[in-house]
């Protein structure tokens, strides 16, 4: 049975881009966010991507308005007791997912499917807490939601064969190229990403050369799209600085330490693109680099 009915919890920058592409793949999404301001700055996500998309010539603007209705919001999660597939996108603390997927245990139907799109949490934990391990499984997208291909679909040792082969073949039904992984935290792409960015930080500190010259270097040198720097402010500096904190925690590994530079960075608010300043500063026609 493919999944139609998904759930998304959270319609931040990731859940927001994952309500997006499920109902552009023509499932019927139900969104939930925790007030009715976060409704609406979801929902104006959603809008403004999709109108990107029409802007791109990618979409018609009839297809945009049939994206939209087959998406509806609400503040209460017992609007979710009916999907196949609940995705998770809230905040980054483990205590918050458990309660919420504890909630939506009661209230879902045995068959539901709980994902959660965790950049660095581990799925056990979550599957643990509930009494349905075997339907627990990560479904990690890539920012921007829209854009990238590669989905990290994430099984426990609880996993069943039939939640994760219908998680896959969901994935890739998103137009998505999913990749199995195991359990650990970080999955494949951050376990690697993140120390790159948290060195790349490390070696400013340093004073291996600027901040742009690393970023160009990294494009020029290595095709990468964007330098580590430009990265970090896309990915927002709070959240590299989360996640690193819990890979640090989970393998007490140095590469995964993050530096001084980023908490200075994330306690003066300079959270990268989203609040206007991080690395570089975002207010004028193209990024400045700031003091560091
Ligand atoms: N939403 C929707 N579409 C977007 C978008 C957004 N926020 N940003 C860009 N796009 C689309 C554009 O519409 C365009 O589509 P088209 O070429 O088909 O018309 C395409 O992406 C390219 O956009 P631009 O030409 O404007 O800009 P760039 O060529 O500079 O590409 C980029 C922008 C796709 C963001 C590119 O710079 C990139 O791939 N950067 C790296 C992103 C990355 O590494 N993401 C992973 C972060 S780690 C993560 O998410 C894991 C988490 O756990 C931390």
């Amino acid at each position: 049975m493919s999944v139609q009915k998904v759930g998304v919890a959270g319609c931040g920058l990731m859940g927001s881009g994952i309500a997006e592409v499920a109902a552009r793949a023509g499932k019927d999404v139900v969104v939930r966010e925790v007030s009715k301001e976060a409704v609406e700055a979801g929902r104006g996500r959603i809008e403004a991507s999709l109108t990107r998309a029409l802007k791109r010539e990618k979409i018609s603007s009839e297809e945009r308005d049939e994206v939209l209705e087959r998406i509806s919001f609400t503040q209460d999660l017992a609007d979710l007791a009916d999907r196949d597939l609940v995705i998770e996108a809230i905040i980054e603390e483990l205590e918050a997912k458990n309660e919420l997927f504890g909630t939506l245990d009661e209230l879902c139907g045995p068959e539901t499917i709980f994902a959660s799109n965790t950049s660095s949490l581990t799925i056990t934990e979550m599957a643990a807490a509930v009494n349905r391990p075997d339907r627990v499984v990560g479904l990690h997208f890539f920012n921007p939601v829209p854009v990238m291909k590669l989905v990290e679909v994430v099984r426990t040792i609880a996993t069943s064969e039939e939640a994760f082969d219908r998680t896959f073949a969901f994935a890739r039904s998103l137009g998505k190229e999913p990749i199995a992984a195991k359990d650990n935290s970080g999955f494949v792409v951050n376990l690697l990403l993140v120390p790159y960015m948290l060195d790349a930080i490390r070696q400013l500190e340093r004073g291996v050369a600027s901040m742009r010259d690393m970023d160009t270097a990294m494009v020029l040198g290595c095709g990468y799209p964007m330098g580590p720097f430009t990265l970090c402010d896309f990915v927002g500096n709070d959240t590299t600085l989360r996640i690193a904190e819990i890979m640090f925690e989970e393998y007490r590994e140095e590469r995964y330490a993050p530096p001084p530079l980023l908490k200075r960075l994330v306690a003066m608010g300079r959270y990268g693109r989203k609040s206007g300043k991080g690395f570089y500063d975002y207010s004028g026609d193209e990024p400045t680099p700031l003091p560091v």
